[in-house]
């Protein structure tokens, strides 16, 4: 468990350096177990997931060595069991990823059913589908999915009934290695799948994005070892943009690429925000009062939904009432009590939605109807400081922010060190951009090999 302790008040200047995307770095770990020779992937972040990633690839006999400077060497040769055992599994949505590496070698997988941020119900079914469709057979047991292709995979045409980005990052890795031709329609979008071909095409796949939605996959029968930089994260630039927007600050993120964060810099724009990109990043810098805006949450190029949380403690500050439309997940409001109990006027509802089939990214049959999608925002509203919770990674950042801006002291209760799950020395790194955060690690710290801030930031 981790604690944060927050004076807010203070306004947010300097700037700071993102590195390696969460959502792409340990899915590109995974698929180095595809190749014959080892990969060395770079930039990437100091973070839990990166760290269960390690573990389970140890687990199952890869040899992973940390290069220093954020990078891992991956080494497949030694690579000696298809079994990930469950206390790998539970703590990260990695498991289907493996399946892929695990087929082509064995022939057989038994994987986990995949943890992750409880903001939903999270079924695989559009995996398991698209797998079988490639010659796979499944079967759960006891907690464990059994992943079978005695011949192989071959390859075969798939269409994901709807959006799924890391299914479509489950299917990749397993056609790229199956017999034969693989098309998927109704792709994810999402840049971090698109990093992930920008690998696997560096270690000889042949991938080809042939429609802002298909994926054409001709299978090789072998991958040598290639070497990689992972994408910036982009979840992390818009942590830092609205930190400094809601402190009335001025940060400038470096390495922040403006061609994948069109949907956020538009409703930066749209709330009288300022940005501005150069060579090395983006500036972002408040000016006068933001405006209220609505935004709606749904897959690439649309306003990402984990940028939503952060906006929800934005808005507080904004002037107007705005919306959250929540479309992927069906319960990814938790944050909502919280920041109410700090004095946010929030209010959650039912939209009105002609084709819920077609607007929602979740499964209908997986809703509850306690479960509201959308949330209504009231502001400006001084905050003040509260003990809260962090219950999942962008949970545990917009709390951080709401601190930030809140009156008095905010205690962050992250009891499963989500915020580290997910972003590399987050608190740390706003102390160093004004920030009063004093951070308290439980009785273990998870994550020793995290640099030192000053490595990574200028003021
Ligand atoms: N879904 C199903 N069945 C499936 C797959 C998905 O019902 O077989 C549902 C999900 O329950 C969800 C929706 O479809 O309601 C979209 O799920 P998707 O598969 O696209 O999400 P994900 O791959 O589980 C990834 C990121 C999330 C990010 C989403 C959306 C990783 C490890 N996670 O989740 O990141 O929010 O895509 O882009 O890549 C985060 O970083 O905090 C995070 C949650």
């Amino acid at each position: 468990m981790t604690k944060y302790v927050i004076t807010g008040g203070k306004h947010l200047h300097g700037k700071v350096r993102v590195h390696g995307a969460k959502n792409a770095g340990f899915k590109e770990m995974i698929a180095a177990l595809l190749c014959d020779s080892p990969s060395e992937i770079k930039n990437l972040s100091y973070i839990g997931d990166i760290e269960n990633t390690t573990e389970i690839i140890r687990c199952l006999g890869g040899r992973v060595t940390d290069r220093g400077n954020r990078t891992m060497e991956i080494d497949p040769k030694s690579l000696d069991s298809f079994n990930a055992p469950k206390s790998c599994g539970l703590k990260s949505r990695a498991g289907t990823i493996f399946v892929g590496p695990l087929l082509a070698k064995f022939k057989k997988a038994v994987l986990p059913i995949p943890g992750g941020d409880k903001i939903g119900a999270r079924p695989i079914d559009r995996h398991l589908a698209g797998l079988e469709a490639l010659g796979a057979t499944v079967k759960l047991k006891d907690g464990v999915f059994i992943i079978t292709a005695a011949k192989g995979l071959r390859g075969g045409n798939f269409r994901f009934p709807k959006n799924t980005h890391t299914g479509t990052e489950t299917l990749l890795l397993a056609a790229v290695r199956a017999s034969g031709r693989t098309v998927l329609e109704n792709a994810a979008a999402e840049p971090e799948v698109d990093d992930l071909i920008t690998f696997l095409n560096q270690a000889g796949a042949k991938i080809k994005r042939t429609e802002p939605r298909t994926i054409v996959i001709d299978g090789v029968a072998h991958l040598r070892g290639a070497t990689h930089e992972v994408m910036t994260d982009r979840n992390t630039v818009v942590t830092f943009a609205c930190a400094a927007l809601a402190t009335k600050g001025e940060v400038f993120v470096e390495r922040a690429d403006n061609k994948v964060l069109g949907a956020f810099l538009e409703k930066v724009r749209e709330i009288g925000g300022l940005w501005e990109t150069r060579e090395e990043g983006i500036n972002f810098r408040w000016e006068k009062p933001l405006r209220a805006a609505d935004i709606t949450a749904a897959p690439y190029p649309a306003f990402m939904t984990d940028w939503q949380a952060v906006w929800a403690t934005l808005m507080t500050q904004a002037v107007g009432t705005s919306e959250i439309t929540e479309t992927i997940f069906e319960n990814r409001f938790g944050y909502v009590p919280f920041l109410v109990s700090m004095g946010a006027k929030m209010e959650l509802f039912n939209p009105q939605v002609l084709n819920p089939e077609d607007f929602y990214n979740f499964n209908l049959g997986d809703d509850k109807p306690e479960n509201l999608h959308a949330l209504k925002i009231t502001g400006p509203t001084p905050l003040a400081g509260k003990q809260v919770e962090a219950n999942d990674v962008r949970m545990g950042a917009t709390m951080i922010l709401a601190g930030l801006v809140a009156s008095g002291k905010t205690v962050i209760i992250d009891t499963h060190d989500q915020v580290a799950r997910g972003y590399e020395n987050l608190a740390e790194n706003l102390v160093s951009l004004g920030a009063a955060i004093e951070i308290i690690p439980g009785d273990v710290v998870a994550y020793t090999k995290r640099p030192a801030v000053t490595a990574t930031v200028e003021q």
